[in-house]
C-alpha cells in the first residue's frame, strides 16, 4: 500500500485565502494586523524562517516589522524593544525567533512579550491556559498539524498519539492539543527504552525529533497518519536537501496518510502565524 500524501502547500493555500479576507476586514475598519518579528544572530535556518515569516505577512495583507540584531547584542536591547512593541497598539504580534545566542535567558525574554501578543504561544501564561483547555494562542507548529488532522477527517476520539520529541515548541503542546481532542498520547524521547514499541502503536505518530530520516517503515503501524515535522539539511555529499525525521521512501510504503518535506507541516506553520496575528487584532476590535 502506498500512503496518501498530505499536502500542506495546498491546504496552507486554502487556509490563507480565509484569512486574507478577515484581513481586509480588519483593514476595512482601519486595523492592519501587524506582526513585529525579532531575529538574534545569523543562523542560517533561522534567517530563512524569518524571512518566510514577513514574506507571507505581506502576501496575506498584513504588515510586518523586522528586528535584526547581531549574535552579540546585549539582551537589554532586546528587552527594551519588547517593551516598545508591548506598548504600541500598532503591533498585534510578536514574535522572537527561537533560539537565542546564549547570552540570553530565552524564558526570560519569553516572559518579556506581553501575552496578548504573544501569537507563538509560548508565554507562561499562554502555556497554562492551553494546558487547562482553555487555549488562547495556540504554538503555530501544532495547531498547524490539528488543522491539517482536521483537513482530512482523520479521527481523534480514543485514537493512539505517540509524539516523539518533548520540546516546549512542539512536542509538548502537540501532547495538550491531541489530549483535548480525546487521543491516548504518549510522548517518548531521546531517553525513550523501546521506540519501536511506542511508534508501532501509534494510530497517529508525530515526529518532532531533529534528526533526520530517524523513524522508518518498520516502526510504523500499518495504515497510520504520521506527520513528520522534522526540517533537516542533509549533509552535501549526500546531496544536501532538505529531509524529514522521518524517512518517507520506506514510511510511505507502510503509512496510510503521510506529510512529505517540504511541503508538509512547515507552511501550515506560517499560516497559524498569520492566523493568530489576525486573530490578536480581532480581539481589539
Ligand atoms: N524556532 C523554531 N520554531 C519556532 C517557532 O515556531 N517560533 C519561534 N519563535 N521560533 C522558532
Amino acid at each position: 500500500m502506498t500512503a496518501r500524501i498530505l499536502d500542506g502547500t495546498a491546504l496552507s493555500a486554502s487556509v490563507r485565502e480565509r484569512l486574507a479576507v478577515r484581513a481586509a476586514a480588519l483593514k476595512a475598519r482601519g486595523i492592519t494586523p501587524c506582526l513585529a518579528v525579532i531575529l538574534v544572530g545569523e543562523d542560517p535556518a533561522s534567517s530563512v524562517y524569518v524571512r518566510n515569516k514577513v514574506n507571507a505577512c505581506e502576501k496575506a495583507g498584513l504588515r510586518s516589522l523586522q528586528d535584526i540584531y547581531p549574535a552579540e547584542v546585549d539582551p537589554a536591547l532586546v528587552l527594551a524593544r519588547i517593551a516598545e512593541l508591548n506598548e504600541d497598539p500598532a503591533v498585534h504580534g510578536i514574535l522572537v525567533q527561537l533560539p537565542l545566542p546564549k547570552q540570553f535567558d530565552s524564558a526570560a525574554v519569553l516572559e518579556a512579550i506581553a501575552p496578548e501578543k504573544d501569537v507563538d504561544g509560548f508565554h507562561a501564561e499562554n502555556v497554562g491556559a492551553l494546558m487547562q483547555g482553555a487555549p488562547r494562542f495556540i504554538p503555530c507548529t501544532p495547531y498547524g498539524v490539528m488543522e491539517m488532522l482536521k483537513s482530512q477527517n482523520v479521527t481523534l476520539k480514543g485514537a493512539e498519539a505517540v509524539i516523539v520529541g518533548r520540546s516546549n515548541i512542539v512536542g509538548k503542546p502537540m501532547a495538550m492539543l491531541l489530549l483535548a481532542a480525546d487521543c491516548t498520547v504518549t510522548v517518548c524521547h531521546s531517553r525513550t527504552r523501546d521506540l519501536k514499541f511506542h511508534t508501532r502503536r501509534a494510530d497517529i505518530l508525530v515526529a518532532a525529533i531533529g534528526k533526520a530520516k530517524m523513524i522508518t517503515g518498520d516502526m510504523i503501524k500499518p495504515g497510520a497518519t504520521v506527520i513528520d515535522v522534522g526540517m533537516n539539511r542533509l549533509p552535501a555529499e549526500q546531496g544536501g536537501k532538505l529531509c524529514g525525521d522521518v524517512d518517507f521512501e520506506s514510511a510511505k510504503e507502510v503509512a496510510g496518510l503521510i506529510t512529505p518535506v517540504p511541503g508538509g507541516v512547515g507552511p501550515m506553520t506560517i499560516t497559524m502565524l498569520l492566523a493568530n496575528t489576525i486573530e490578536a487584532a480581532e480581539r481589539i476590535l
